[in-house]
């Protein structure tokens, strides 16, 4: 049985349809990358998973239990955290307070405990604890919209284009911090306009466009398909 499990959604918001027969899974321990161009429904796939959005047909399962009705912050006890695309961290809050707002369920001492993993994880969030989390580069700003949502320990940690406007060479970074977390035993599945590279560190990719998946396969071979890179990669 799959952690999560995406099963035949139709959705979208309004009586605009956005999602057709969307399926997926992810695996426990895996990355899933799921790719394609803008406005191909990736967010929205997203949202659906995490109880934003509600499937008009089809479900969503996590360990083989319906989540399709649960609201986002049940799911969350469940093991599953999200990072969105845009409005991730509070700026207005140190970085340690953010780490600890992302913490809101758990006990003193748990908070103590995770935010100690976390920083062991992410040295710069550590350096900058006292630091207000809106002066701080996007890429610091992404490790700790990460960093917040590992508070809670998850098994599953969904990252919505994790490298959006950063540079190249934050992106190798976030990429790499990506793959750490993952080897700590958790399951990641993103979301990245990155296509190649974030294929080449997948253990699974999907490729959508116009609110269907239409290709899947390991990372690297999607990454490396010549169909998959003129239809979708452009070039
Ligand atoms: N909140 C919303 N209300 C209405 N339409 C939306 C909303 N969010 C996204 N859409 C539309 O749904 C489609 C898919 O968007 P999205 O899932 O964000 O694509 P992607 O993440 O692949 O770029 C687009 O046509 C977009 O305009
Ligand atoms: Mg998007």
């Amino acid at each position: 049985m799959p952690l999560l499990k995406v099963d035949g959604v139709t959705s979208g918001y309004g009586d605009m349809e956005v999602l057709r027969d969307v399926s997926l899974a992810v695996e426990a321990g895996e990355i899933v990358s799921i790719i394609g161009p803008n406005g191909a429904g990736k967010s929205t796939v997203m949202k659906v998973v995490f109880g934003q959005l509600r499937p008009w047909q089809g479900k969503v399962e996590l360990d083989g239990r319906d989540i399709s009705r649960l609201p986002p912050y049940e799911i969350v006890t469940l093991g599953m955290c999200y990072v969105p695309q845009v409005a991730n961290i509070f700026t207005d809050l140190t970085v340690e307070e953010n780490l600890e707002l992302g913490a809101f369920a758990l006990a003193g001492r748990e908070v103590a405990e995770r935010k100690a993993r976390i920083y062991e994880l992410f040295p710069r969030l550590k350096e900058r604890a006292r630091q207000e989390a809106g002066k701080m580069s996007g890429g610091e700003r992404q490790m700790l919209a990460m960093g917040s949502a590992l508070m809670l320990d998850p098994r599953l940690l969904l990252l919505d284009e994790p490298s959006a406007g950063l540079a190249p060479k934050m992106v190798d970074v976030i990429f790499e911090r990506i793959i750490r977390v993952n080897q700590t035993g958790v399951a990641i599945l993103m979301v990245e306009q990155n296509a190649r590279e974030s294929l080449k560190m997948a253990h699974r990719g999907y490729v959508m466009a116009n609110g269907q998946n239409r290709v899947e396969g390991p990372g690297p071979a999607l990454a490396d398909d010549p169909d998959v890179a003129r239809l979708y990669l452009g070039g």
